[in-house]
């Protein structure tokens, strides 16, 4: 498929209802997301549009808004910190492309292909900055507090993983570890700040906290997944990126495993040398993978932790918004985008 032309399929089904509760909430999210990325150094707007423009899900500061009202959140404070959580997202984004190379990100070139890598990087680095002005303004220490250690340990996940590269003996705890880390570390931060704004008691801060925290692990198994199991169309992004850089996700290290002592050259030659590899080899480990259940393990594996985000969820009554909530834990099992 022709990268230029790619286009990035927008959530459905289950999180319907969320993105319809939440349009207002939304809407003004989204202008404070267009007014600070902006900077008279013109590579800025312009490469900050070229990512943001596309689109892209926009999950983070969905679970920051409903939090924030699941919680009783009056006033506006919660648009700035999921404006903040939005930047922060798409800052790892930018330094997560140049890191693994990747050429496609929503439906478009990567902006490191475009602006080269130092441009990317940097302006990785301005919207991080504009996070932290952006959750300044609220005057909520604590929140900030969240957002500020969410965002070392998204930086930590990052470098661990880049140390565990080609790692074919990778345990599924220290995957788990990175993951954790690097995606839903964030997922975390944005339903706690969420629910910090709006002055929730305690049990139902740590409540969201741990929703955010489950529905992020079951989203970055789902992505691990979908990197085999899902199409570049759909994506927005190359599927097949984690094999062909070398990266132990579960769905290799299951499939590993499972065929120990009978594909070991193949797993060797393949992830060994991730320069070498081709096509084909690409295609063979989707196989391997799909055929000896490793997918579907790892799919089954993500659905375990979307139902115990939903469960989190109990000490809330119910109504629309813990509704919504659920329909986004089933949405980050089922989706194919
Ligand atoms: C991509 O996140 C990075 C991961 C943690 C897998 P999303 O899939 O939420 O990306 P966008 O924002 O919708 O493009
Ligand atoms: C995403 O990990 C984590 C962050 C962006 C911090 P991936 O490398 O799996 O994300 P994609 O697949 O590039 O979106
Ligand atoms: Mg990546
Ligand atoms: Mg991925």
């Amino acid at each position: 498929m022709d990268a230029a032309t790619a286009s990035v399929a927008r959530p459905s089904g289950d999180v319907e209802s969320l993105i319809r509760l939440a349009v207002a909430d939304m809407a003004a999210v989204d202008a404070l997301i267009v007014e600070r990325m902006q900077s008279p150094v013109a590579v800025i707007p312009a490469l900050a549009e070229h990512l943001i423009a596309a689109g892209g899900k926009r999950l983070r500061p969905l679970l920051t808004v409903a939090a924030a009202r699941l919680a009783g959140i009056e006033g506006g404070a919660h648009h700035r910190l999921a404006a903040a959580v939005e930047f922060i997202h798409t800052a790892t984004l930018l330094h997560d492309d140049v890191v693994d190379g990747s050429q496609l990100r929503r439906g478009k070139v990567a902006a490191h292909l475009i602006w080269g890598a130092a441009s990317s990087v940097l302006v990785g680095d301005y919207l991080f900055a504009r996070a932290f002005e952006l959750m300044v303004e609220t005057d909520s220490i604590r929140a900030l507090g969240i957002l500020s250690r969410a965002s070392s340990v998204i930086a930590e996940g990052e470098v661990l993983q880049l140390t565990r590269a080609h790692d074919l003996k990778l345990t599924q705890d220290v995957y788990l570890e990175i993951i954790g880390a690097k995606t839903a570390e964030l997922f975390a931060a944005a339903a706690e700040s969420g629910a910090v704004a709006a002055g929730a008691p305690e049990a139902r801060i740590q409540a969201l906290r741990a929703y955010g925290m489950n529905l992020g692990m079951a989203f970055q198994l789902v992505d691990d997944a979908l990197d085999y199991g899902g199409t570049t169309e759909a994506l927005g992004k190359n599927a097949g990126d984690d094999f062909r850089e070398g990266k132990a996700t579960l769905p290799l290290l299951l499939a590993i495993a499972r065929t120990a002592g009978r594909e070991d050259a193949f797993w060797e030659k393949a992830m060994g040398h991730p320069g070498d590899q081709t096509e084909a080899d690409f295609r063979r480990a989707r196989e391997i993978i799909v055929g000896c259940g490793a997918l579907q393990a790892t799919l089954d594996l993500a659905g375990s932790y979307a139902d115990a985000a939903k469960a989190a969820l109990e000490v809330f009554p119910a109504g629309e918004w813990r509704h919504a909530l659920e329909g986004l834990a089933d949405f980050a099992v089922s989706r194919r985008a």
